[in-house]
């Protein structure tokens, strides 16, 4: 099944290709912020066919088309993570396909078509990058990391907008990067390239996926409040086990 995910999720990266940098019809979702693209809606509808040929009696989640059938396996879809990005023509995006059985995530493919990296894991055996393993950084402290974080849609109305919780960790670190694509920074965090990530009001397509991969790199996972996660979480603090622990700390108190 791993296999299969690979394969497809490259392929639909040949998708974003095609319309990146091009016209696009840009529609808006929950709010005005909140787009999507003919981009996601191909992409995603080649996902679910290639899915549906495969696996017909497994369910599928899809960010776009919403729920599919009932199953104890359910495929996660994310066409684009990273939509304002691609939209704005700004090179910062991917695909994002991740398996649960039993609301588990058991295996991941995210795809970032334009710089040609797959980001692969499966339970129990390992994260990848291009087939190569990879681990989470070895900076243990706020002082020597560059964190990650977001922001979401409905700031403007939405009281927790993270802008407190960003205030108070910014001036204890390194750096702080917004890249615009939840799955992607998982992903760097899983490889080592930024140090710790956390965000709130996220949807199951952009990172239970990433979720995986950061545990089978060596880091930890929790929401922000330090709750164990699960599959219905929709926040979460990524890191290796020492900064995850400082993260919480800051994050949770005044
Ligand atoms: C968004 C991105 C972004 C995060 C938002 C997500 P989309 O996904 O992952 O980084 O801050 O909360 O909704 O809309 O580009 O698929
Ligand atoms: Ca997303
Ligand atoms: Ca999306």
């Amino acid at each position: 099944m791993l296999a299969f995910a690979k394969e497809i999720i490259v392929d639909a990266g040949e998708i974003l290709k095609h319309h990146f940098n091009s016209p696009l019809e840009i529609k808006t979702k929950s709010t005005n912020r909140d787009l999507v693209t003919q981009a996601d809606i191909e992409a995603e509808k080649f996902i679910i066919s290639a899915i549906q040929e495969q696996f017909p009696n497994h369910a599928i989640l899809a960010e776009e088309h919403g729920e599919i059938g009932i199953s104890d396996y359910i495929w996660l879809i994310d066409p684009i993570d990273g939509t304002t990005n691609f939209a704005h023509s700004h090179p910062m995006f991917c695909s994002v396909i991740a398996l649960a059985y039993h609301n588990e995530i058991i295996l991941t493919a995210i795809y970032d078509p334009l710089r040609d990296e797959l980001f692969s894991s499966e339970y129990g055996k390992g994260a990848f990058l291009n087939d190569q393993p990879i681990t989470v950084s070895s900076n243990f402290t706020l002082a020597s990391s560059v964190l990650v974080t977001g922001f979401p849609y409905d700031r403007a109305t939405n009281p927790k907008n993270n802008m407190k919780e960003f205030c108070k960790i910014m001036p204890q670190v390194q750096g702080i990067r917004r890249s615009g694509s939840a799955a992607l920074d998982m992903c760097y965090i899983a490889c080592g390239r930024l140090d710790g990530y956390w965000e709130f009001h996220l949807n199951p397509w952009d990172f239970a996926g990433g979720v995986l991969l950061v545990r089978e790199a060596g880091g930890k996972i929790s929401n922000v409040d330090g709750s164990n996660w699960s599959i219905t979480s929709n926040n979460v603090i990524a890191a290796n086990k020492e900064l995850h622990q400082e993260i919480l700390e800051v994050l949770n108190h005044d």
